[in-house]
Order: structure tokens, then C-alpha cells, then sequence
């Protein structure tokens, strides 16, 4: 009951995988389900270029354009939307060796949340205090 997902939304870069890269694919596979979760699209319906799609939202500086709207309807945070978009666009960088490892990848998924948490008890905090102040 632990699945592993491989080789996934490689059909714009498959070519020349050599043996030595074989992580960094696996980083770029995660990287295509980052996306796809963030967007709402698939690469394997929409026969889309999803990573590169991304990029040239991104570039033209509208990032908010690329979310599920879905997402921001249910109250997803923005910021923390675009800071897990900021790793996948890592994740699918056209250079492997520019791609970071998926123990580095884990680590700033991790901070994301953490600081969510962190964020969210601050919150509370303050609708405490509110009540306090009443
Ligand atoms: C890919 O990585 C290189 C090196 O870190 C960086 O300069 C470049 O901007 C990245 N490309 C994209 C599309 O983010």
C-alpha cells in the first residue's frame, strides 16, 4: 500500500534519458502532479504541455491565471499556492541538473506546511484575542 508514481507527463522529454538521470525524471514526474493538482489540468487528457503551459503564464506574470480556480473558490491560500508552485517549476526545470532532489523537494513541501500551521495558529490566535477583547 505505498505506490510509487514514475515516469509521469514525460512524453514532451522523453529522447535521451540517460542512466544518471533517472532521479531527476522522477523529480520532474512529481513536478507534472505538483502542476496538475495546482491547475486542475491534466497532461494526459488535455494532451497538454502542462510544464511549459506553466512557464509562459508565469513568465507573462500572470500566476494567479494558472490556479484551479476550484481551489480559490474553496479558500486554498494563494501564498501558499504560488510558494508550492515555485517548487514544481523547479521540479520540471528543461535542465536535470538544475532540478533539485526529492529529499529537497520533501524538505520545502514540508516548510510550506509548517508555516502554514504557523500562520493558522496565529490566526486563531488573534480570533481569540478578539474574543478576549470583547
Ligand atoms: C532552470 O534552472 C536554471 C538554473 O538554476 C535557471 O537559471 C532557470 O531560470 C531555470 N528555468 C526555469 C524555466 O525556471
Amino acid at each position: 500500500m505505498e505506490p510509487c508514481i514514475s515516469k509521469y507527463g514525460l512524453m514532451s522529454t522523453v529522447g535521451n534519458i540517460q542512466e544518471h538521470s533517472l532521479f531527476k525524471e522522477d523529480t520532474y514526474a512529481f513536478g507534472v502532479i505538483l502542476l496538475e493538482l495546482l491547475t486542475g489540468r491534466t497532461v494526459l487528457n488535455e494532451g497538454l504541455d502542462l510544464a511549459s503551459w506553466v512557464l509562459a503564464v508565469v513568465s507573462e506574470e500572470w500566476t494567479v491565471e494558472v490556479f484551479d480556480k476550484s481551489l480559490i473558490r474553496e479558500g486554498a491560500s494563494e501564498e501558499r499556492m504560488v510558494n508550492v508552485l515555485q517548487v514544481a517549476i523547479k521540479c520540471v526545470n528543461k535542465s536535470f541538473e538544475a532540478r533539485p532532489n526529492m529529499r529537497h523537494v520533501a524538505l520545502s513541501i514540508r516548510a510550506i506546511i509548517e508555516d502554514d500551521e504557523k500562520s493558522m495558529d496565529a490566526s486563531e490566535l488573534s480570533v481569540t484575542r478578539s474574543f478576549i477583547d470583547l
